[in-house]
């Protein structure tokens, strides 16, 4: 049987990961600075990783949830601690799309009202209401076009007052730093009073936080930097370091009823395994702390070359906007210098994704190849 031909490929085979590296079949050793589009948080094959999924595939791989399972308590106890939002309640599915789909009917169920505010250039995931909020025609189905969905420019404050005033909207959803459109954010006064004009129209502020949160901009979710109270919050990515894991956080004002959202897979004892070996090392390892030494010191780094226009982000989610389109020196600096970096819809932006225990030595050792790539071409 064939592969259902849908993903563009690199020719690299990648088979064993250690860290911030990967090794291919063929021996060669890669410096990730993709994580795998933002997944690896705590780096490839931590041993206490390992050893957490492995333990429990031994004892308990699966059961559905219509029985207790006790590690659910505890990642809901561990996640409120680590990020701060412990008043938040948790409802755990498998993936980012699936995530924002659940944020988004829940807003739905919570209004009774069903349009959704988006922004230009978002990326919310490939599921109906998901992809529905996103802002590329190419990958919407006829059969997404069903839903009501607004798209404004981020951080037009009063074109978003304007659609809430009209009394429909159910949801406004926003990615706080954007990953796939490429980096862009909007201001600390956009934020705040998004969030204050959803609470004064009975719409749900959501936080997409699938890329950004997780620790990756230093802080545990990339919202904490303003003074907000998102309604719902969607995680994934980094949840699970590769673990298919993601969920969302729901404000307390939002009641829970059964049956109301639910999944075969999702919460699964190994998903928990996981997510919690994810944390425990998070914090451990002071990783968020990392974070924000290490991207001070790339920030200060790429200051240095004259090549990159500007620098865009916050900690390990960053871009570098040449005045070039960067498909070429991707290339080069997989294929010569072995080492991983993300594109965007922009395409000038070189992102930058990699794990959060990556340390200044990698990141010379990126700049270095940089440097060469950039005076050679
Ligand atoms: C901000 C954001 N939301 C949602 C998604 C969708 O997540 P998934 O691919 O796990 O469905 C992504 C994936 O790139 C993302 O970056």
């Amino acid at each position: 049987m064939k592969l259902f031909d849908v993903y563009p490929l690199y020719d690299i085979t990648p088979v064993q990961g250690k860290n911030v590296h990967v090794t291919d079949d063929k021996g060669i050793t890669y410096l990730d600075l993709y994580g795998g589009h933002a997944v690896i948080s705590i780096g490839h094959s931590h041993p206490r990783y390992v050893s957490a999924i492995s333990e429990q595939a031994g004892k308990l791989g699966f059961y559905s949830n219509a029985v207790q399972n006790p590690l659910q308590m505890e990642l809901a106890e561990k996640l409120g601690a680590l990020s701060g939002c412990d008043n938040y309640e948790l409802f755990l599915c498998n993936s980012g799309a699936e995530a924002n789909e659940n944020a988004l009917k829940l807003a739905s169920f919570q209004t009774g009202k069903a349009r959704i505010i988006a922004f230009n250039n978002a990326f919310h995931g490939r599921t109906s209401a998901a992809v529905a909020a996103t802002d590329n025609k190419n990958i919407n189905a006829p059969i997404n076009a069903q839903h009501q969905v607004t798209f404004l420019e981020l951080g037009d404050i009063a074109a978003l007052e304007k659609e809430l005033q009209k009394g429909d909207v159910c949801a406004v959803i926003i990615e706080f730093i954007q990953g796939v459109g490429g980096l862009d954010e909007a201001t600390a006064d956009f934020y705040e009073n998004a969030d204050k004009l959803c609470k004064q129209h009975d719409s749900m502020f959501i936080a997409d936080e699938i890329q950004c949160g997780y620790g990756r901009t230093g802080d545990f979710f990339a919202f904490q930097q303003y003074n907000v109270t998102p309604d719902i919050i969607s995680m994934a990515k980094g949840m699970g370091n590769g673990f298919p894991v993601a969920g969302i956080l729901v404000y307390p004002s939002i009641k829970a009823k059964h049956g109301m959202l639910g999944t075969t897979f999702g919460g699964n004892h190994l998903a928990c395994a996981a997510a919690i070996a994810v944390l425990d090392v998070l914090k451990e390892e002071k990783l968020m702390e990392n974070t924000r030494e290490v991207a001070a010191y790339f920030v200060e780094k790429a200051g240095t070359i004259p090549q990159i226009k500007q620098i865009k982000g916050r900690g390990l989610m960053l871009g570098l906007e040449f005045d070039f389109e960067v498909g070429e020196l991707r290339k080069k600096l997989i294929y010569d210098h072995h080492i991983f970096t993300g594109g965007s819809s922009n395409k000038k932006l070189l992102r930058i994704l990699p794990p959060l225990t990556v340390k200044k030595e990698h990141i010379d050792a990126f700049f270095d190849a940089l440097n060469n790539v950039v005076m050679n071409s």
